[in-house]
Formats: structure tokens, C-alpha cells, sequence
């Protein structure tokens, strides 16, 4: 791997050419240090993540900008501006992934901001206000069943209880990740807020979509309106009694797979009736699953293990479900003498972008000949933690065929450039 970038044509004010050249070789680095399996696996404050930052701090240093990294151990990157006390321009997004997901997930956001202030940086640009790229940390649940963790970290957002989660597979808690990370954990359990009050001035995300929109609208890149927020369970226990797979008539069962089918076939039943009636609403049973040590053919399970996820744009539409859910989960326990036990739920917040920086960034689309359109995520971004403590907050979405949470995730980067070029005329020019 080469992170030497003067050495390849284009050069010194990045034109085009050359902020493909840096960009092409910036995934292509991510992507051979992270392979896993059929996909990448970057762990949520482990070494696969912290590399990629390591990664990306080597590039901002050798260009000069100031790197550092903050107390929640996030990658800050910045170019100072002319007035360095003014409200920064956050341009974020995250370098963690889910396990054997896509390259360009998260990273799509960071190298964006990456190349705007290289960008700005080789052309002797000093922007009004300082331009900061930060890489957050632990943003994809699947590793904690939490999700948001680097930049919730930064609000106070997280509790003594959530840094005592355990990983997925090894034995050791996010709290003991976070401080091998250098977080100070500390502050953090204790819910203190590390960044002052009025350190941000905005927050702007680029990120791959992760529906198939665009790709079917054939926009190369849109400008968000607001965010799904989620409530989540990530291990509910059904409870039944193992027996005999011959011996036991049907009314004697306590079969704890049929009862979890039976309420998530209730579940999607009720979806199917609340989006007939207009509501904002997604369901995902993502974990499933006997227990590998005990399960077999001819055994009735006395045990199932799941997740459950909720998302919508509307918190009303959440809790209602969420309400729902339980009151089917107690009437399937009572009419299959089985128990639910749910572990701790998790909300996030939907949230919406900052209207002046959606016509900003709308205009900035027309002014570079890019169609100028809006979209909704369905996905959950770094961007909901910040609007939702009140910082304008906006995002840029750049084409991407394949979904997303899979090794198929394909972006051309040539859409990546519309994104990034976006981005960097709109910190040029921000709007207040
Ligand atoms: C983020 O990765 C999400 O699960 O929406
Ligand atoms: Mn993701
Ligand atoms: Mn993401």
C-alpha cells in the first residue's frame, strides 16, 4: 500500500483527474486493509476502524492539516479558517462497518471531506471558518446493538450501562474497546458533553444511499430531508419447553420458534395495515436463531433468541408500534404458555435536516449542472445525533448499486465526485 499522493499526475491543485486518482486509491487502500470473507469488516473501536483512521490521519498529515484525535478518540482533521473561534463546519461521517459489509459505507463521507480541504488546502484557500473532517467512531450497532456511539459519546449520550454492552464475539465490553482506543472513558460514562456548546456551526454528512432509489430515479447524488429513527431490541430470549419432536401432541407444546413466528407473523401483519393507512414504517428480525449447542431436528426448541427493529420518521409511529408489539408478545405468551424476555431497549431519534442547508446544497447541485433532488434516508447516519442536539445538520447522498450491509455495495466513482464536488463548493460558500 502507497499513501504517497504528490507522486501521480494532477497534483498540487487536485484537479480532477487527480481527485479521482486520490480518491480511487484512498477505497482502494481501505478495501485491501480490511478484507474479510466475501466483504471488509471494519469492528466498531477495533483495530480494522482504528487503521482506517490511521489511514486517513497519514494522508491530512502529510498535507499538513492538523490531526487529532478527540475524547471520545473520533479522527478530527482540520484546516483552520480565518476566524479559527467561529463555529467550525463538521464534514463527518463514520470508518467502522458491519461485519463483511461494504466498502463504501461511512468511508464515502470521510474521504469526501478529506479531499475538500486537500482541496482547499493545495489551492492557498483559507475558509472563512475552520473546516474539520471528523471520522466517527462505532457508528453500525452490529457490534454493540448500539448504534451512533463516537458521536453520541461527544453529546453525553452515552450511560455508564451502555459501555458495560458486550461485544458480539469476544468477551470484553465497549467500555474496555473505547479506552484500548484511547477514549476517556470517564467523561464519558458520567454523560459529560466533550465539545463547548457552540464549537459547531454545522454538520454536513455525504453518504452512499442505501436503498435502491436513486439508482431507479438515475440520480447520481440527492440532498436528505430527514432520517428514520429506530427503537431496538437486539436479544429478546421466547422462552418455551424443549421436548420430544415426536412424542408431544400440539396442545401440550411450549414450541418457543412457532411462538416467535407467531408474533412476528402477527408484527407483519399490523405493518402491512399501519402502511395501508399512510405511517412511516420498516420491521427487521435481523438474529434468529436455536441455540447451536443444544438444537437439533428432532428436538421442539425451548428456546429461541432475536433481535427486533423498528424504524420510522416518525417517533409517534415508533412508540405506538412498539406498544403493540408488547401487548402481542403478552398474548402470545398467554395462548402458548411461553415467556418473552427482552433485553434493554434503544431508541434514536428520527431527525430532520436544516432546511437552510438543503437550499443551499440544492442550489449548489444547479450551479454544477447535478440534478437537484431530495430524498429521504431510510438508513440511520452520525448526522440524526448532531441535528437532533441542535446543530444544522445536512446530507449529501451519492448513487450506489446493491443496497448496503453487504460485500455488493458499488458506487462509481465518478457519482462519488458529483458528491464530493457538492460538498467542497458548499463549505466554500456556506450559508450563514
Ligand atoms: C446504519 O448503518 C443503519 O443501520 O441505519
Ligand atoms: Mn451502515
Ligand atoms: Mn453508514
Amino acid at each position: 500500500m502507497n499513501t504517497r499522493i504528490h507522486d501521480f499526475p494532477g497534483q498540487r491543485l487536485l484537479d480532477k483527474a487527480a481527485r479521482k486518482a486520490l480518491a480511487t486509491r484512498m477505497f482502494d487502500d481501505l478495501r485491501d486493509m480490511s478484507r474479510d470473507g466475501p466483504g471488509i469488516s471494519r469492528a466498531t473501536y477495533g483495530p480494522g476502524e482504528t487503521a482506517a483512521m490511521e489511514y486517513c490521519a497519514g494522508i491530512a498529515r502529510e498535507e499538513g492539516l492538523a490531526v487529532r484525535y478527540d475524547a471520545a478518540a473520533n479522527l478530527v482533521i482540520e484546516l483552520v479558517g480565518k476566524d479559527p473561534d467561529a463555529p467550525c463546519i463538521v464534514c463527518g461521517s463514520h470508518l467502522d462497518s458491519v461485519p463483511q459489509g461494504g466498502n463504501y459505507d461511512g468511508a464515502a463521507g470521510v474521504i469526501a471531506g478529506l479531499l475538500a480541504v486537500i482541496r482547499l488546502k493545495r489551492a492557498g484557500i483559507i475558509p472563512e471558518r475552520t473546516i474539520r473532517v471528523m471520522a466517527l467512531r462505532g457508528e453500525e450497532s452490529a457490534w454493540f446493538g448500539l448504534c451512533y456511539l463516537g458521536s453520541s459519546a461527544l453529546f453525553g449520550g452515552l450511560a455508564a450501562d451502555d459501555l458495560e454492552r458486550p461485544h458480539r464475539s469476544e468477551d470484553k465490553t465497549l467500555g474496555a474497546f473505547m479506552k484500548d482506543c484511547g477514549a476517556e472513558i470517564d467523561r464519558i460514562s458520567g454523560g459529560e458533553k466533550l465539545i463547548a456548546d457552540d464549537e459547531i456551526g454545522a454538520y454536513l454528512e455525504l453518504h452512499i444511499e442505501q436503498g435502491p432509489v436513486m439508482v431507479a430515479r438515475d440520480w447520481p447524488v440527492a440532498i436528505v430531508t430527514g432520517l428514520r429513527g429506530n427503537i431496538r431490541h437486539g436479544d429478546i430470549r421466547c422462552l418455551g419447553e424443549a421436548g420430544h419432536a415426536g412424542a408431544v401432541p400440539r396442545w401440550l407444546r411450549h414450541d418457543a420458534v412457532l411462538a416467535t413466528a407467531n408474533l412476528l407473523g402477527r408484527l407483519d401483519e399490523h405493518w402491512r395495515v399501519l402502511l395501508e393507512r399512510g405511517l412511516d414504517l420498516v420491521l427487521t428480525a435481523g438474529i434468529l436463531t436455536t441455540k447451536p449447542e443444544d438444537h437439533a431436528m428432532s428436538r421442539i426448541p425451548g428456546e429461541c433468541g432475536f433481535s427486533l427493529e423498528t424504524r420510522s420518521q416518525s417517533i409517534e409511529t415508533l412508540e405506538t408500534f412498539y406498544q403493540l408489539m408488547r401487548s402481542e408478545a403478552d398474548s402470545v405468551c398467554r395462548e402458548r404458555g411461553v415467556t418473552f424476555e427482552f433485553d434493554r431497549r434503544s431508541l434514536s431519534s428520527p431527525a430532520l435536516m436544516d432546511k437552510g442547508w438543503i437550499d443551499h446544497l440544492l442550489a449548489t447541485c444547479e450551479q454544477l449542472s447535478l440534478p437537484a433532488e431530495t430524498i429521504p434516508s431510510g438508513a440511520g447516519h452520525d448526522a440524526a445525533v448532531f441535528a437532533n442536539a441542535g446543530i444544522p445538520s445536512a446530507m449529501i447522498f451519492v448513487r450506489n448499486e446493491h443496497g448496503s450491509h453487504n460485500p455488493h455495495e458499488a458506487m462509481e466513482i465518478d457519482d462519488f465526485l458529483c458528491g464530493a464536488d457538492v460538498l467542497y463548493e458548499a463549505i466554500l460558500n456556506p450559508p450563514v
